[in-house]
């Protein structure tokens, strides 16, 4: 019997393989727009589609970022600048990236742009903290995705979300978290509604990367700064220790960053230029053999894992 089942597990192994090997071709005719390749795993997909021969339209938030990209890649390379907060920013990308696909549309969308900060715990935040991530990360690819949808159906192209293993479970607090959850349910009702079009939409659900997003001066600014102007009777409730064990924490986080950032972009690659997409890539060993399985768990198992940290030891109140 235990043949039968190894035997099934290696051809359902094998298919997929081959599947996945499989690449579209006349990759150096198709238009992808990436947001945030300024730095990170936009900066890096932007070099490598660029390296591929694909027809790279890189949007920058800086012009000094754009300038840098254009200077590292090809003459193919075409750079533009776009804060995703503005919809008047928004929509002159569309205009721009319309004059540039013409009537070929456009192959691929890559929402990548995103920030992580403030984050603290979520009493230590206001409002304004919350929005400031969602604007960007939720509501700012809401929009790109609208606004380029009319030349992505032209194509029958591709859009790219670039998700978390956050968008799966929430352990620390601030806007991040929701906001990663939010492009998990919005590339979910887009996948359902673009189908029909042609158009596919799959999700990068990273885990652990050492970009500006995980930097660990970032995180103790953060931190130092919702703690500052905590009023004394929270300050008190939660005890000095316990924001010194946040900051540890942070610290402690930095070695389980991996520096190999090509593990995302390969996936965004493969979503890209594959016949067969996937729905959904986990990218990294953490988010693949400990945060996705996990995910899965009974909720008293992840509040077993996660929720020693947020106890508070001493009686300060
Ligand atoms: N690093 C990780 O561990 C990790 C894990 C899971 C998911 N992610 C996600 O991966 C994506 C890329 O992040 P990253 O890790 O590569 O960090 P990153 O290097 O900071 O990249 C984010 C990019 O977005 C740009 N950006 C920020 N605000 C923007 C705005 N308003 N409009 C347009 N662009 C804006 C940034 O520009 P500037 O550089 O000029 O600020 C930067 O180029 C984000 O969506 C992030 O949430 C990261």
């Amino acid at each position: 019997m235990w043949f039968y089942v190894a035997a099934l597990l290696g051809f359902f192994f094998l298919l997929r393989w081959y599947r996945d090997k499989q690449v579209l071709r006349n990759l150096t005719e198709k238009y992808v727009f990436i947001t945030g390749c300024d730095s990170g795993f936009g900066n890096l997909l932007a070099r490598q589609l660029d390296s591929r021969g694909l027809r790279v339209l890189g949007a920058c938030l800086t012009q000094e970022g754009a300038e840098k990209l254009k200077g590292a890649t090809s003459e193919r390379l075409q750079t533009t600048l776009l804060d995703v907060r503005s919809t008047e920013s928004v929509a002159k990308a569309t205009e721009w990236v319309k004059n540039c696909v013409g009537e070929k549309g456009l192959w691929g969308l890559v929402n990548n742009a995103g920030i992580s900060f403030p984050c603290a715990p979520n009493e230590w935040l206001t409002k304004e903290d919350f929005k400031k991530i969602i604007d960007i990360n939720l509501l700012g690819m809401i929009d790109v995705t609208i606004h380029m949808l009319p030349l992505l159906r032209r194509a029958k192209g591709r859009i790219v979300n670039v998700s978390s293993i956050m968008g799966r479970m929430a352990f620390f607090g601030g806007g991040y978290c929701p906001s990663k959850y939010g492009v998990e349910a919005f590339s979910d009702s887009l996948r359902l509604e673009m189908a029909t079009f042609g158009v596919k939409v799959c999700i990068i659900e990273p885990g652990y990367f050492r970009t500006a997003v995980t930097n660990e001066k970032l995180v103790h600014d953060s931190f130092n700064n919702s703690w500052v102007r905590l009023p004394q009777e929270v300050k008190k409730a939660y005890g000095e220790s316990f924001f010194q064990r946040m900051i540890q924490g942070a610290t402690d986080m930095q070695s389980k960053c991996s520096p190999n950032l090509s593990l995302v972009t390969n996936c965004m690659e493969h979503a890209l230029t594959a016949v067969h997409p996937r729905t959904r890539y986990s990218a990294g060993s953490d988010a693949k053999y400990f945060f996705i399985p996990l995910s899965y768990m009974p909720t008293w198992m992840y509040d077993l894992v996660f929720g020693g940290a947020y106890r508070i030891k001493e009686q300060h109140a």
